[in-house]
């Protein structure tokens, strides 16, 4: 029944064109998990870039690139998305999905654990971000965001996906380390004024999980 319903979604509020129907096809054939963003999860980035009118996007786990290119293609022209994927030829399958979809030109993939590519965007300078999505290794969503709400200007946002987790998250005793990251991340918001945030449940094609997403207020 939630596919029948995201199907219904997708045949009459989406837009998926060939590029993106080749990116979800050969991250497939390459052997990547299919853990993207489920198409209407994947419009509702889109649509949240356009809210924030984002200019800068920064991305934790970039797998086959589905998500990446959702968001890059809602970037103005001068737009750019940094996205960081630990393994290797994920990034290659992504890199090749990116550049067929158009959007070559405003996505850089970075190789290796974002935990270590992370003092590198700082030397950097990168950033401040309108808009972070943590979606890499669950453990280390607290840090992700700890690490972005510093470099996210205010109005921007930060989403965090699999959160819920299949409702674990409501469930005080789960042993699962994701999980007990997600109450974590959960309770250090808890009255900290530098965000206002929300968790929203969801259902569809990928199950049952959730988004964390977080407004960053003014100084
Ligand atoms: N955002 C993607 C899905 C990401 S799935 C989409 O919706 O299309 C999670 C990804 O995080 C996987 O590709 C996994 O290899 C990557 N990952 C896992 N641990 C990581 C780490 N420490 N650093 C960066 N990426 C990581
Ligand atoms: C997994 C990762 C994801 O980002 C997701 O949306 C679903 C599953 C995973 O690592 O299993
Ligand atoms: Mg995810």
């Amino acid at each position: 029944m939630f596919s029948a319903v995201d199907e219904f979604v997708a045949a009459t509020l989406l837009d998926e064109d060939e590029a993106l129907t080749a990116a979800v096809e050969s991250a497939e054939a390459a052997g990547l998990p299919s853990i993207q963003v489920s198409p209407p999860q994947g419009k509702l980035l889109q649509l949240f870039v356009r809210l924030v009118g984002a200019k800068r996007i920064l991305e934790f786990g970039t797998l086959g690139g589905y998500s990446a290119i959702l968001m890059a293609r809602a970037l103005p022209a001068d737009g750019r998305l940094i996205t960081l994927e630990a393994k290797q030829e994920y990034a290659e399958v992504a890199r090749q999905s990116i550049e067929r979809a158009g959007v070559g030109d405003r996505v850089e993939v970075r190789v290796g654990p974002a935990l270590e590519a992370l003092p590198i965007l700082e030397e950097e300078g990168a950033g401040p971000f309108d808009l972070v999505f943590i979606d890499a290794d669950k453990v280390n969503t607290p840090n992700y965001f700890g690490w972005a709400l510093d470099r996210t200007r205010a109005g921007g946002l930060i989403i965090a996906d699999n959160v819920v987790r299949g409702g674990t998250l409501g469930d005080a005793a789960d042993p699962d380390e994701a999980t007990k990251a997600q109450r974590r991340l959960h309770e250090e918001l808890c009255g900290d004024p530098r965000v206002s945030a929300t968790t929203i449940q969801t259902v569809g094609v990928k199950g049952y999980d959730g988004f964390l997403i977080a407004l960053v207020e003014g100084a």
